[in-house]
């Protein structure tokens, strides 16, 4: 994700602003700049790449005492030296840094191209920037009020001007910013960790909020330029501990980032009233969508179990034939593409060799692929007709869990799309749409339950042979989870539909093997149950997934991790984080690398 710093003190910007940026490389990101006033001039540097070649295109003789830096982590334009901020307005005496998605950039840009302002840049950020330089007649913060009053989406910004020295100002909607008081300096930072070395003493800025610092003062107001008194907080955590964002490790970071990055990948694509959803680069018409008859799906690991859960939900609701493929079989197969057919290629880093190999090998055959991608100007997000980002922010872990929830959003947001156009009724829309925006308070009901997953896990964590067990649309949420456990804990786990034991794995059931079942409030409910009695008849412990309260359940199960109600297609949501936990636990009291876990790559770019 991307990372903001705004310096103004007696200090040399340019060595404060890089030495916040690398505090913000845990991030991850792509590209970086600053932008440095001193003179009444400005000097805007930026690079692709590391913050170390930044470093060693910045002038050693550049001075300044005022300035804001960047790493863009890219989501509109590919990344090179150009799209990497701070951008500029037309006269080059503004300088802008954004964090977040501006959804309306498209509308606002025409407008200010059909005024004259030129664009450099494929980002939606850069309009910003000239809607400042619109703005302005001599009152930085009076322009940036009134540029950010006419954006729709995120956003985190600071932003300078040459002929004002030493101020910064900053705004905020739905993309953190806080102010740092130091002495006879200030700042403005997206994440504390970028200022930790300098002061403790901050300011959290709420959604529609702004400020204007100078070393020695500063103001925070809201948009109609009301002053807001605001508490001075003091940071109570070390600089050590927040380099992963106050996580012990990235895996942990991104399971608690999840309730953010589901709404994140719904973000500005539900339309609630009409009881559908928009997904822009499908690049699709509407009589092409209705004309759809199967969709496939292909992908790897995770990717490709998220695939399945979207199957499901396309054929259940909006009642397409739709299967998903493990891309490595699919290239190999020689496969029938079929007339009205859709592809959707899954993958976190667009960059998995075995789906971008598949998605060729069905585009050489006339198929239309479409990505659902998390890297934007990944190689799978550039091969493919068309597509749709997850936005999750960067996934370090090599372990993937936050792209697993982003990536089902997506096909829950694309069913209800193709579900509304055939037979869903708008009220039985109205109710998905209620049921998905419930979702990130329910993850995050999960999450708060983590520490007595932790305590299953000491106990657990000595077997050396799990199954996971689940049926329907939490079929593929089981075999994530084994996945997830093998992956980190090395210990050896398999994935099944509980109805599939009596056909062979119920042969490993004893004392030695415990099961995980996952069980919602649904038609297929009674089955599971008998399934858990002839798993706890041979001796065999269950831990079962369930939903709060179930007593059925928790009467056969001998140990229970309970999770909130929703409706039944909605639930691989919240059965799948506490399989996360689970393993992630079970990894960490087995003192494993959860983070770099052995023999394993974040993206696996060779077949
Ligand atoms: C999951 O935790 C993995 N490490 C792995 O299975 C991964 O999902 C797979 O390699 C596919 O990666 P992709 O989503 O980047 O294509």
């Amino acid at each position: 994700m991307c990372g903001i710093i705004g310096y103004c003190g007696p200090k040399e910007a340019p060595r404060i602003l890089v030495e916040g940026l690398k505090r913000l490389e845990y991030r991850g990101y792509d590209s970086a700049g600053i932008g440095v006033g001193t003179d009444g001039r400005l000097t805007v540097i930026k690079k692709a790449g590391k913050i170390r070649t930044l470093a060693e295109h910045i002038p050693e003789d550049l001075t300044g005492t005022f300035g804001i830096g960047h790493t863009r982590w890219a989501t509109h334009g590919v990344v090179n030296d150009t799209n990497a901020h701070p951008h500029t307005d037309c006269s080059g005496r503004i300088a802008l840094a954004h964090n977040g998605i501006i959804e309306n950039f498209e509308s606002l840009k025409e407008v200010l191209r059909s005024e004259g302002h030129t664009f450099h840049t494929d980002t939606d950020s850069e309009v910003i920037a000239h809607l400042i330089g619109k703005y302005y007649s001599g009152d930085l913060e009076k322009a940036v009020r009134e540029a950010v009053s006419l954006l729709r989406g995120t956003y985190g910004i600071v932003c300078v001007h040459a002929e004002e020295p030493q101020r910064i100002v900053g705004a905020r909607n739905g993309s953190p910013l806080v102010l740092g008081i130091g002495h006879d300096e200030m700042f403005l930072a997206s994440d504390v960790t970028a200022i930790i070395a300098h002061t403790k003493q901050v300011v959290y800025l709420e959604d529609g909020e702004m400020a204007s610092i100078t070393p020695s003062d500063y103001r925070t107001s809201d948009l109609k330029d009301r002053t807001v008194e605001k508490a001075v907080e003091k940071i109570s955590w070390e600089l050590q501990e927040i380099e992963r964002g106050g996580y012990t490790t990235y895996m942990e970071k991104e399971i608690m980032e999840q309730p953010e990055s589901i709404k994140r990948a719904m973000g500005g694509r539900v339309e609630p009233e009409q009881a559908t959803a928009h997904l822009g680069g499908l690049n699709m018409t509407t009589r092409e969508l209705i004309n759809i008859e199967r969709v496939n799906i292909i992908a790897a690991g995770t990717s490709f179990y998220a695939g399945m859960v979207g199957a499901y939900l396309l054929e259940s609701m909006a009642r397409i034939p739709s299967f998903a493929e493990l891309a490595s079989e699919v290239r190999y197969r020689n496969p029938v593409v079929e007339r009205n057919s859709l592809y959707f290629a899954v993958s976190q880093s667009g960059e998995t060799a075995d789906t971008l190999y598949a998605m060729k090998e069905l585009q050489r055959k006339g198929a239309s692929v479409l990505g659902i991608c998390n890297v934007v100007g990944s190689s799978i997000a550039r091969a493919s007709d068309g597509g749709v980002y997850i936005h999750s922010g960067p996934e370090i872990a090599v372990a993937s869990t936050k792209a697993f929830t982003s990536q089902i959003t997506v096909f829950y947001l694309f069913c209800l799309l193709l579900a509304r156009m055939r037979d869903m009724s708008l009220e039985t829309g109205l109710g998905f749409v209620r049921n998905l925006q419930q979702i990130p308070e329910k993850v995050s009901q999960v999450l708060q339950s983590r520490q007595h997953i932790r305590e299953l896990s000491q106990k657990y964590c000595g077997y050396r042979n799990f199954l996971f067990l689940g049926r329907g649309v939490n079929y593929p949420v089981a075999l994530e989870g084994a996945l997830k456990l093998k992956e980190i804990s090395y210990i050896h786990a398999e994935g099944y539909s509980a109805a599939e034991i009596k056909h062979g794995p119920i042969a490993l059931i004893g004392e030695e093997t415990p099961s995980l079942f996952i069980v919602s409030d649904d038609h297929l409910k009674e089955k599971i149950l008998s399934n858990m009695k002839e798993v706890k008849s041979r001796n065999g412990k269950v831990i079962a997934v369930c939903p709060k309260g179930d007593h059925e359940i928790m009467d056969v199960a001998d140990d229970t991790i309970e999770i909130p109600s929703t409706s039944e297609l909605f639930y691989p949501f919240l059965t799948v984080v506490p399989l996360q936990l689970f393993a992630y636990y079970c990894a960490l009291e087995l003192g494993r690398d959860v983070d770099q876990p052995r023999n394993l790559a974040k993206s696996v770019t060779v077949e």
